[in-house]
């Protein structure tokens, strides 16, 4: 059968990819670790279950408004006043099945055919794909040897006359990278001298590390408020991912037409997940600490490890649960052959960099137990080893 062009030029994710092969080893009786997924292994909140049960003993079993519930859009604008002091009202979110669709449609929205989009790499794996989809061209710029942030530099380099934004995400997928207040200023600058829209996924917001803190560009750039698409979400702070419930704040006018390809998509997010979310957002702040405080510990014993394996270096990632290790200088610096080579013998499974545009590099997710770290870490090293 005739495959359409678009669709055979998507590439599968990596990171599900990987996560699949490890699943179904699993099944076949081998004794996987798999630090391959983005998904914290935390049960959801009480509270979030508790609103969700409640919702179904109400019989909230309908649609909903399509951009999602009042009380939802509600929630999310006082969680932005009170953690950002930013000034959004339920017209200007939306609520999606998860932050993947709403990335999907900002930028069906903002981007036209041959529009070039700048990305910072390593980069997240679904930003490239989707801007496939709308036809646009993503413009990399390799953030490894300038200490994973961008530079003003580098974005003048790469700047064109087809150029339409900018994709931000930190803290980063997966690098761990946090963009300080410095950083976000030259960014939010450059955008404004070159009348650039961005999409701003901050969806690790939650996860950053001291002395690191996490800045939300309008906190830097007040004016970009009309040129900025905010995309959050419940899956990593609040351990919601199979929940599905991101959101998005921007201007009314870009909510309103991400809201009509809603409509001819997916429709409204599940009605008892959005009232889940609902029951975070509103009781969960403990939970998101008591999360915060395990993640700390899980990244200062990875780093631990790591720093004693021979050939690897690592930077110290500032935020997301991530660990981007550079493997250049192992006997096997194909990042796609070593973590094959990792997941067959040792039945480790981590995620290639080339997955994140960044060849040399691997992706550990530390959103594992500590006994699973300390594992898995072992089987690294003795890999390692064993390539003397
Ligand atoms: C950077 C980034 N953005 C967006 C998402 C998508 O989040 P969700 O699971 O809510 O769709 C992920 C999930 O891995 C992510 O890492």
């Amino acid at each position: 059968m005739k495959l359409s062009k678009r669709i055979l030029a998507i590439q599968p994710s990596a990171t599900l990819g990987i996560s699949a092969k490890a699943k179904a080893m699993k099944s076949e009786g081998k004794p996987i670790i798999s630090f391959s997924m983005g998904e914290p292994d935390f049960n959801s909140p009480e509270c979030a279950s508790k609103a969700a049960i409640d919702a179904i003993n109400r019989g909230e079993s309908h649609y909903t408004l399509n951009t999602g519930i009042t009380e939802l859009r509600e929630e999310v604008c006082n969680y932005y006043k009170k953690r950002f002091n930013l000034d959004y009202s339920p017209s200007e979110v939306i609520i999606s099945n998860g932050a993947k669709p709403l990335l999907y449609e900002a930028i069906q929205t903002l981007v036209d055919p041959d529009d070039e989009v700048i990305l910072f790499a390593p980069a997240w794996v679904s930003y490239v794909e989707q801007l496939h989809l709308a036809g646009g061209k993503e413009v990399l710029i390799d953030t490894i040897a300038t200490n994973l942030l961008p530079t003003k530099k580098a974005l003048q380099k790469v700047l064109s006359s087809k150029t339409v934004g900018i994709i931000l995400n930190s803290p980063s997928n997966p690098s761990g990278a946090v963009y300080n207040e410095e950083t976000m200023t030259m960014i939010a600058d450059f955008a404004r001298e070159n009348d650039l829209w961005i999409i701003f996924d901050e969806i690790y917001e939650r996860l950053t590390y001291k002395p690191a803190k996490h800045v939300n560009i309008l906190n830097v750039a007040p004016d970009l408020r009309d040129k900025v698409v905010i995309i959050n979400g419940t899956s990593k702070a609040f351990a919601m991912t199979g929940w599905r419930i991101g959101y998005a704040l921007a201007p009314k006018e870009i909510i309103f037409k991400m809201g009509t390809l809603q409509e001819h998509l997916t429709s409204n997010a599940s009605s008892i997940a959005q009232w889940a979310a609902y029951g975070a957002l509103k009781d969960g702040e403990d939970d998101v600490r008591k999360m915060h405080h395990e993640f700390s510990k899980r990244r200062e014993t990875i780093l631990e490890l790591i720093r004693a394996m021979p050939y690897v270096k690592v930077k110290e990632p500032e935020g997301a649960f991530y660990v981007f290790v550079d493997i250049r200088d192992c006997p096997i610096p194909d990042d796609t052959k070593f973590c094959e080579k990792l997941l067959e013998e040792k039945f480790v499974a981590v995620v290639p960099g080339t997955a994140f545009y960044t060849p040399g590099f691997i992706r550990i997710s530390y959103a594992s137990s500590m006994e699973n770290i300390k594992e898995g870490m072992a089987r690294l090293k003795e890999f390692l080893e064993e390539l003397k």
